[in-house]
């Protein structure tokens, strides 16, 4: 394999990152400087440093992305704008796709990989992987709703949503919803079903991963090791 798609595949930097590191003598294939990235490399055997760290080879690709309004959680889409048109053309060829949904108008924490498996069961319903997400309302919601949270909100439907966490400013205008669930428009309809609307929502939190605030909307970065370390501990649950 070759020494950059190695380094971009472990999600440490991007090809023209790497043949930019590699011409300052930043990278290193067994010991010795290595400044030509086109080199063919054993991706299990070679060891491999960028800017002193070592790197170890991943298989799959994970981004996090701060998701802009206006966006579909989508990987194509003919008349709106998805979220993979965010990403550069590198990241696009390796098929990256959202971890779970949020709505068009939902804006925040997004993590995409081109790990099916991983991406799969992180969504089970078993795995009871938390989602934290702030919002704003039209109204105060209403007196004794953290205990409804608490208890399980009942659904228009008549779905008897999992125990959530609701937390409120004083003027209960505004708090942070913690889901171990992930329904279709899932808040909006806890809210609606208090008789209230949700105006904003941001997903702050994945699995205790908190949103990047570096990132301004639209940006991505690769997960560190910690952070994937963190999603597939939670998988493991
Ligand atoms: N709940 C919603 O209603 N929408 C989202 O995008 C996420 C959770």
């Amino acid at each position: 394999m070759r020494l950059d798609k190695f380094i971009s595949d472990s999600g440490i930097a991007s090809r023209r990152e790497s043949a930019k590191a590699a011409r300052l003598g930043g990278i290193t294939v067994d010991g010795a400087v290595v400044k030509d990235v086109s080199k063919h490399i054993d991706p299990e055997k070679s060891k491999v440093t960028y800017l002193g760290r070592e790197i170890i080879y991943r298989r799959f690709t994970y981004v996090m992305l701060n998701k802009p309004e206006g966006y579909v959680s989508a990987t194509d889409d003919k008349s709106l704008p998805y979220v993979t048109e965010l990403l550069p053309d590198e990241l696009r060829r390796q098929e990256l796709f959202p971890v779970g949904r949020l709505d068009k108008d939902t804006t925040g924490l997004m993590i995409l990989t081109n790990n099916g498996v991983l991406a799969h069961s992180l969504l089970s319903p078993k795995k009871h992987v938390s989602k934290v997400y702030c919002f704003t309302a039209a109204e105060p919601l209403k007196a004794g709703a953290e205990e409804m949270f608490k208890t399980g909100v009942t659904l228009a439907d008549g779905y008897e949503c999992k125990s959530a966490e609701l937390s409120l400013s004083e003027d209960r205008l505004s708090g942070e919803i913690t889901l171990t669930e992930g329904k279709y428009h899932q808040i909006k309809r806890m809210v609606a079903a208090m008789h209230n609307r949700v105006v904003t929502l941001e997903r702050i939190e994945f699995a205790t991963i908190p949103l990047d605030k570096s990132l301004s909307r639209g940006q991505w970065r690769y997960l560190t090791e910690e952070e994937i370390k963190i999603l597939e501990n939670a998988n493991k649950i």
